[in-house]
């Protein structure tokens, strides 16, 4: 969906209304009301999915797929359901193909240890992009060392944008594996992802992309972006720290090896050898994080009932309005202009360190986050040790935005 259409779904959200949802957003912090502006770090919870968690402790709390008990069975009810909320979230095809993990950063990591052991070899290269996050860097230099297989990386221009003459170019015979951001922590750039995965298919090469920073701030949908692999994290999508999804397509899923033994995973176990389950639970050795995926699905109905799009068109439009405040603000410098950006302001000021600023608006009440953002590799290209970030989400109002530009200007005059 592009900006225009966007447009049309913007008018009236109910922003301050939903605020009310969030407990946390009415309690003050340092004797001012809370400004929370580090969303892309971990959203607040809306009573919804701290209810639902609760409820599940209170009410229903047992084991699941194992127990031939009322509780046991309600427990697997509430867990595949919120299994069911999340094929339908992404439109995948069947729940098979989605598998909770604790987050993107598992995710990933079993994508590497389990598709990348068993299909990469010497001289194989993955290929990824200049803005990723750590947890899709590491897990591939890991990989890389146990393979011999060769990480390669498309740059990004100053405006924080993948080169994608770069990024086709790299695409070559030995490329056995794309993985990108959706969209980058740091810099709010919107990766052509599509586009992107057009180009690897074209070539007969998976992609799996990274969806921690874009499955709450866009809609996403799995079948059309045609991507082999979809990872994101709960807590960035309102719903509890701990629980994540790995979708696959289920022919590569299939022919995947396990990467975690242990209970749930197998059909047989004998001391010859053993054998594994259906899909998905071939992936998900041991208990699960039971709570936390009953508190994902709540968090899913409660980004449904607002409406992806809507939440979209208004981050878009506050994104736009934080804009315009912060590049008034004199020495303030944006790290990120991508044309095509979600809810982030990465900003450096001319004189000031990034952590002493973060402090400066903490005493305001404003939180944000400070530092390399786990994307040390963006730091170094803009040639700076650290930034700012405000990262917006559905409860964020003008208000908040005013209370940042203010709490900065504030900063450059005390400081600089
Ligand atoms: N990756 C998270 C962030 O960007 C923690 O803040």
């Amino acid at each position: 969906m592009n900006i225009a259409t966007y447009a049309a779904h913007r008018q009236d959200f109910p922003a301050a209304r939903l605020r009310a949802d969030f407990p946390i957003l009415q309690r003050s912090v340092r004797g001012h009301p809370l400004a929370y502006l580090d969303n892309a770090a971990t959203t607040q919870k809306p009573q919804a999915v701290i209810d639902s968690e609760s409820a599940y402790y209170r009410e229903i709390n047992a084991n699941i797929h194992r127990g031939v008990h009322w509780l046991s069975e309600q427990a697997t009810l509430a867990h595949e359901n919120a299994r069911e909320r999340v094929r339908e979230f992404i439109n995948a095809r069947e729940t098979a193909e989605i598998v909770f993990v604790r987050g993107t950063t598992e995710a990933i990591n079993l994508v590497a240890q389990s598709y990348g052991r068993a299909n990469l070899g010497p001289g194989d290269e993955i290929l990824i992009t200049g803005l990723e996050h750590h947890s899709n860097i590491v897990p591939w230099q890991l990989l890389c060392q146990q393979t011999g297989a060769v990480l390669k990386v498309a740059e990004i221009d100053d405006t924080g944008t993948v080169r994608m003459e770069q990024f086709e170019r790299l695409l070559g015979e030995r490329t056995r594996l794309v993985a990108v951001a959706h969209v980058s922590n740091a810099l709010g750039t919107i990766n052509p992802v599509r586009e992107m995965i057009d180009l690897a298919h074209a070539r007969g090469v998976p992609v799996l992309v990274d969806g921690a920073q874009a499955v709450a701030h866009t809609p996403v949908d799995v079948q059309a972006l045609g991507c082999d692999f979809y990872a994101f994290s709960g807590h960035k999508l309102y719903a509890p720290t701990g629980i994540g999804v790995l979708y696959g397509r289920r022919a590569l899923l299939e022919a995947m090896p396990p990467w975690q033994g242990g209970g749930d995973m197998i059909r047989t176990v004998s001391f010859q050898g053993s054998t594994w389950n259906d899909l998905p639970h071939k992936f998900e050795a041991g208990t699960p994080h039971i709570a936390g995926a009953i508190g994902l699905g709540a968090a899913i109905t409660y980004m449904q009932q607002v409406g992806v799009h809507n939440v979209a068109a208004y981050e878009h439009e506050l994104l736009d309005y934080g804009t315009q405040l912060l590049t008034q603000i004199p020495g303030l410098r944006m790290i990120g202009t991508a044309q095509n950006k979600a809810g982030i302001l990465s900003f450096v000021v001319d004189g000031l360190h990034a952590h002493d600023l973060g402090t400066v608006l903490d005493s305001q009440g404003v939180a944000i986050r400070a530092g390399h953002h786990c994307a040390m590799p963006v730091m170094e290209y803009f040639g700076v040790p650290a930034t700012a970030r405000a990262s917006l989400a559905l409860y964020n109002t003008r208000e908040d935005l005013d209370r940042l530009a203010q709490a900065l200007h504030q900063a450059v005059e005390m400081f600089c």
